[in-house]
This record gives structure tokens, C-alpha cells and sequence, in this order.
């Protein structure tokens, strides 16, 4: 870590730590640290670490103090086939962390996406699918123990109104798979922090308000939550990046709940090729969300969906959108966007970070909560715009607000656009 190496740099060098130690560089993640968060990161991928100049930025320390495997640790890759467990791609990039002295954010245990056949087609009943989920959660959360920041317990379990998604968990299990994934990654790895990630929680509306219900039906089990990630896949100048306000009360109705929140895979999409008027408005959007961050002491960190725009995933399940991050295909930093985020954080001030915030664990709740009811298939309602209307196992509304159209984005996800 950074005040490791200046340490053993003034050490070195004969020199005394002054109760104002210096940082190393300035850059976006040591900027986060002097604002009061734990970390600015980036997530990455196997198939980018053969890009030496790639993985040059990536182990910066100065801009990225944290990493997530973007597929690495998820369901198909972890276990393929029934018992038969592969950390091999995974351990990769925990190894990476360890090397640079990043942190881990670990992702993901329970998704309905990229899960095995064997699981989803299994026709496996209540008893057995909880054993199996319990014993994928165990054996993987045991072979990353202490290495993990947070877990990704459960994500994406929510429809756009808020209500379950269906899935083969839910379909089996009921509501209760997410409680007994919680206490089964806290039994293996007490000491990692334990969150629930979805997108389109970033702002207030009924899917934050699910994701709430969510930590509530986690705690009236007994379960350990300690935060909710903020995906915030976001769209240049669209809902989740209007205003500072709408980040910190909506952040705030989470951790009134005890529990710390994090922006987990922020990107800000375009049109490519970006127009200039776009590009200043991402500049602003990305400020505004540090800006959300940095105004909740509970808002502990922040990540990037990968950092450069030449392994961004947007391009590839976004037809002709892009240009979404701070780096551009060349991995040079854009000038307005990355200036922008540096300012947003603050100039620092040199001194020592203020302590981080701990992950309290509050006294489980005693108030019952009515758990999220399913959405009768094809409900009614309007979608608005950005909002989900269609994929693969959506079962939420899908007649789009008028003046937008319900635009495919993959086989799993279409968008009111
Ligand atoms: C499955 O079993 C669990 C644990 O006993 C229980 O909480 C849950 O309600 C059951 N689900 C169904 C659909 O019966």
C-alpha cells in the first residue's frame, strides 16, 4: 500500500514520518482516500492483463486503489459443472490486488445470469437447490477468505418495479435464497463486508425502495448485510447523474437501514462517436456522482466498469453507444472528463485520510417487513425512459412511456430509449 512504500521510502532515506505524510501521486483514488473513502477502482478482466500498457494503468496506484473481476468469480466460471470448482481465472486478478496492493471487491455469488444449465435446468427441488447454493457460496468464499473487501452476495434480484425477479432461486426458493446467501457467505468469511448489487437503485423510485426491502428481509432473518452497491450503469445526462441531491437522499435512505452503500460499476454511456457538447456533459455527470459520494460518510467507495473505453462492455451490448469512461480506446485519460473527477474529489489537502467509515453492524431488525410482492407477469404499468422492458426473464411491464421506444440492448436486456 501507498503509505507502506512512502514509509519504507523516508526510511530509506534517514528521513523521520512527519505527522503529515505526503502522498506518493495525485491521482483519483488517492484523492478518494483524502476525501474520506476507502477506495477509488476499476474493474478489469483475464483476457485485458495480456496488455502490458493496460495493466500498467490498472496497477496505479495513485488512480486505482481497489479491482473487481469483472466475470472471473461468477457462477459459470466457478463452478461449471456440479462440484467441480475452477479459481483459476479468479485467482488471477486476486492475485493482481495482492501484488499492487489493491483492494478486492469480490463479485459475484448468486446471479441469474451467467449461471450453469445444470443449475437453472437442474429441476432441482427447495431442499436440494438450498444445498447447492449453500455449498457453492461456502466452498467459494472459503477459497477467497481475507482477500475479499466485499462480496457481492446477491445480485440484480430485482425488477424495475421494485418487486422479485423471477429466477430459479426465487422460483424454488422463494425470497428466502437471499437471507440464507447472506448468512452462508458471513459463516465462511466473517470479515468480508457482505453487499447486495443491482443497477437502477441509484436513484430514489421503487426499485431503490426494493433494494431497502431487501437489506430489511436480510436483517428480519437474522442475516448480516454490511452494504448495497450502486451498479450505476448511467447514460450521459440521464436519470442518477441530475443532481447531487437526488445521490445523497437516496444514499440515505440505505444507510438510515445501517448499512454502507458503494458505487460498484459506474459507467456514463454515449452515442459514439462522442459529440463535445456529450463529452462536457459526462464530465459533469461523473462529477456529480463523486460529488453524491463524497457528501455520504457511508458512501465508502467507488468503481469503474474497467477504466478505458478499449475493454468497456458498452459497445458490445449497446449498439452504437460507448465512449463511457474516463480513458479513452488509446488509454489516454480524456482531459475534461478525468480533470473533472479530480476536482469533484478535491484538491486534498496532503494530510493524513480521515479514518474510514467502519461497517457497523446494527442490531438486527425486530420490525417485520413485508417482503416485496412478484410482479404478475407482464403486469401492468408504463415503463419510463431508461427503464428495463424486455429480455430474457423479464416479467415487469413492457409498454414504454410515450416518446420512447423499447430498444433491445442483448438477449437479457431492453431499455425504454
Ligand atoms: C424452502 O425452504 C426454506 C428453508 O426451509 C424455506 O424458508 C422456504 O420458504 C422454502 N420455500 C418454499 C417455496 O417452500
Amino acid at each position: 500500500m501507498i503509505p507502506t512504500a512512502i514509509t519504507l521510502v523516508l526510511a530509506a532515506l534517514g528521513a523521520t514520518a512527519s505527522p503529515v505524510e505526503p502522498r506518493a501521486a495525485d491521482g483519483l483514488n488517492t484523492r478518494a482516500v483524502a476525501a474520506g473513502k476507502q477506495y477509488f477502482g476499476s474493474a478489469t478482466d483475464n483476457g485485458e492483463l495480456t496488455d502490458s500498457a493496460y495493466v500498467a494503468g490498472l496497477s496505479n496506484t495513485a488512480d486505482f486503489g481497489q479491482i473487481t473481476p469483472g466475470n472471473s468469480m461468477k457462477w459459470d466460471t466457478i463452478e461449471p459443472s456440479r462440484g467441480t470448482f475452477n479459481y483459476a481465472n479468479g485467482d488471477v486478478i486476486a492475485n493482481l490486488a495482492a501484488k499492487n496492493g489493491q483492494y478486492l471487491r469480490c463479485h459475484t455469488l448468486v446471479w441469474y445470469n451467467q449461471l450453469p444449465s445444470w443449475v437453472t435446468n437442474g429441476g432441482f427441488d427447495n431442499a436440494t437447490l438450498i444445498s447447492i447454493l449453500k455449498n457453492h457460496i461456502t466452498n467459494e468464499v472459503t477459497h477467497y477468505k481475507g482477500k475479499c473487501l466485499h462480496w457481492d452476495v446477491v445480485n440484480e434480484a430485482l425488477n424495475e418495479d421494485g418487486t422479485y425477479r423471477t429466477n430459479v432461486f426465487y422460483n424454488t426458493i422463494g425470497p428466502a435464497y437471499i437471507p440464507i446467501a447472506f448468512a452462508a457467505a458471513a459463516a465462511a468469511d466473517p470479515s468480508a463486508k457482505l453487499y447486495y448489487n443491482d443497477y437502477n437503485i441509484e436513484a430514489a423510485g421503487a426499485k431503490s425502495t426494493g433494494a431497502q426491502n431487501i437489506v430489511k428481509l436480510v436483517k428480519a432473518y437474522g442475516a448480516k448485510i454490511d452494504g448495497v452497491g450502486m451498479q450505476a450503469h448511467l447514460i450521459v445526462g440521464s436519470t442518477g447523474s441530475e443532481s447531487v441531491s437526488a445521490w445523497t437522499t437516496n444514499m440515505n435512505a440505505f444507510t438510515a437501514l445501517g448499512v454502507d452503500v458503494a458505487i460498484t460499476e459506474l459507467d456514463i454511456r454515449t452515442n459514439t462517436p462522442a459529440t463535445a457538447a456529450a463529452v462536457t456533459q459526462q464530465a459533469k455527470d461523473y462529477a456529480t456522482v463523486i460529488q453524491g459520494c463524497k457528501a455520504v460518510a457511508r458512501c465508502v467507495g467507488m468503481t469503474i466498469w474497467d477504466y478505458t473505453d478499449k475493454y468497456s462492455w458498452i459497445p458490445s451490448v449497446f449498439s452504437g453507444q460507448g465512449a463511457a469512461l474516463p480513458w479513452d480506446e488509446n488509454l489516454n485519460k480524456k482531459a475534461a472528463v478525468y480533470d473533472a473527477m479530480m476536482s469533484a474529489w478535491g484538491t486534498g489537502t496532503g494530510t493524513t485520510p480521515t479514518a474510514t467509515p467502519t461497517a457497523s453492524v446494527p442490531a438486527s431488525s425486530t420490525t417485520t417487513t413485508a417482503a416485496p410482492a412478484t410482479s404478475s407477469a407482464a403486469s401492468g404499468g408504463t415503463v419510463p425512459k431508461w427503464g428495463q422492458c424486455g429480455g430474457i426473464g423479464w416479467t415487469g411491464p413492457t409498454q414504454c412511456v410515450a416518446g420512447t421506444t423499447c430498444t433491445k440492448g442483448n438477449d437479457y436486456y431492453s431499455q425504454c430509449l
